[in-house]
């Protein structure tokens, strides 16, 4: 098979990874891809957002699959342009993609059929949005109704910072305010084909930039999977009591779900209620998982492009993985950029490791720089979480770059590895 992967992160590095090992693959290639893909997947200097030159490509190449990584181009219709071509994407449609493109139309599917969920209310006003927030008190979760990358959300445990969030977030549209819920939370991924949904695992994220889940939300500063306490039985609640009614809605109303979808979920004392759905891998939840995933992802891409994930079944490895993220100095309000990498082939030769590249760029003469927020994510596999930790953190501990930063806790639920900051 001929395949594109969409997409220039460590989530998009994952998976290029994944599906070069597939029997099924031909040839690989990735737009516009990093330095450390073009290992793996020859690079095509095509942007995500410019769909006529990815569907341009798709057919000069007679490609049989495009697989996207982020949910902007979905967002915008690729999945659609290619459909219309003929070309198979494993990815929802525009219409289907609105689970992640609006919080409201999220919110309302998920009232309509009884998914649990936060209460919550939509505002346009200023005024009646800060009349609101006085009423219900904190703490009070304020949201930015549209994409915002991960960023448009505050949990504000005073008045003052729910005012200011309204203020802030208002002028760049609606603005969903949502009751503040309490509890572990887990990111769970299903495979969809339209009418079926495979659990593809749960990872643990860990979205605040500093250790013990200090300062501003980010992307997502590390990951593990399986998380804590994460049993099947709770996976299977999950499944039916939140992704298969969402899976179900979208095909009654016409705009069936074809993809990865993604449950960001709080396990409250009532049970796995629903934060929001993402139409996509997270980043770095899918750096964790791909390196758990036993089974070959191009066939399971494949069958869910063919409707055909009603008998599929998909193999994991026991041992858990962890995703360490190493940001610019600066992320996520300013990372700075430029800065020069060293050690990440030292890194990777630690047992267990991996590297994966997200936001680097090489000059001519092989030098590595920064050149976004987030760098690289470094991964540890190991026969417990401890001994995962212990991969990925020697393995950061090898890179030299003192211009980057990562958490080192990220595991926390673990036993620390106790290395000194670099
Ligand atoms: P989101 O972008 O919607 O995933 O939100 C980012 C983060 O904000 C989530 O991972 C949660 O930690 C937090 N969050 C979002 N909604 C709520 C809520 N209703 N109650 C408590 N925390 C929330
Ligand atoms: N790590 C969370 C996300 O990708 O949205």
């Amino acid at each position: 098979m001929r395949v594109l992967v969409v997409g220039s992160g460590g989530r998009e590095h994952a998976l290029c990874m994944a599906i070069a090992g597939s029997p099924l693959l031909s040839k690989l290639w990735c737009a516009p891809g990093n330095p450390g893909i073009a290992a793996v997947a020859e690079i095509v200097p095509i942007e995500v957002m410019d769909i006529p030159g990815i569907l341009r490509f798709a057919t000069d190449n007679a490609l049989d699959l495009v697989v996207p990584g982020p949910e902007a181009p979905l967002v915008a219709g690729l999945a659609d342009a290619l459909a219309a071509a003929g070309i198979a994407c494993c990815g929802p449609s525009a219409a289907a993609a609105r689970l992640e493109g609006s919080k409201s139309f999220t919110k309302e599917l998920c009232d309509a059929v009884g998914i649990p969920t936060a209460k919550w209310e939509r505002f346009d006003d200023a005024a009646e949005a800060h009349d609101f927030v006085r009423r219900r008190g904190v703490p009070i979760v304020v949201k930015a109704d549209g994409l915002a990358a991960g960023k448009g959300v505050v949990v504000a445990a005073t008045l003052a910072e729910a005012l200011a969030a309204i203020d802030g977030l208002l002028p760049t549209g609606p603005v969903v305010i949502e009751e503040c819920l309490t509890g572990p939370e887990v990111s769970l991924f299903a495979l969809c084909d339209g009418v079926h949904a495979l659990p593809m695992g749960a990872a643990r994220d860990h979205k605040r930039v500093g250790d013990g889940d200090t300062g501003p939300n980010t992307g997502g500063m590390g990951a593990y999977s399986p998380p804590p306490a994460w049993t099947p039985a709770l996976q299977e609640e999950a499944m039916a009591r939140i992704v298969r009614p969402a899976l179900a809605e979208m095909a009654r109303r016409g705009t069936p779900f074809r993809g990865i979808l993604f449950a960001g979920l709080m396990l409250t004392d009532d049970g796995p209620k629903l934060i929001e759905f993402n139409v996509r891998f997270g980043d770095p939840e899918c750096q964790a998982l791909m390196l758990r995933l036993k089974s070959d992802l191009l066939a399971a891409l494949v069958a869910a492009c063919d409707g055909e994930l009603g008998h599929f079944d998909l193999r994991w490895h026991d041992r858990p993985s962890i995703a360490v993220v190493m940001a610019a100095r600066g992320y996520p309000a300013a990372p700075e950029p430029g800065s020069v990498i060293l050690g990440t082939d030292r890194a990777a030769a630690i047992e267990g490791a991996t590297v994966f590249h997200a936001g680097t760029r090489q000059d001519a003469n092989g030098t590595l720089r920064a050149a976004g927020g987030r760098v690289l994510t470094i991964c540890g596999v190991g026969t417990d979480l401890s001994a995962a930790q212990k991969a990925a953190y020697a393995a950061v501990d090898r890179v030299n770059w003192p211009e980057g930063f990562c958490r080192r806790d990220i595991g926390k639920d673990g036993a620390l590895p106790q290395t000194p900051p670099g």
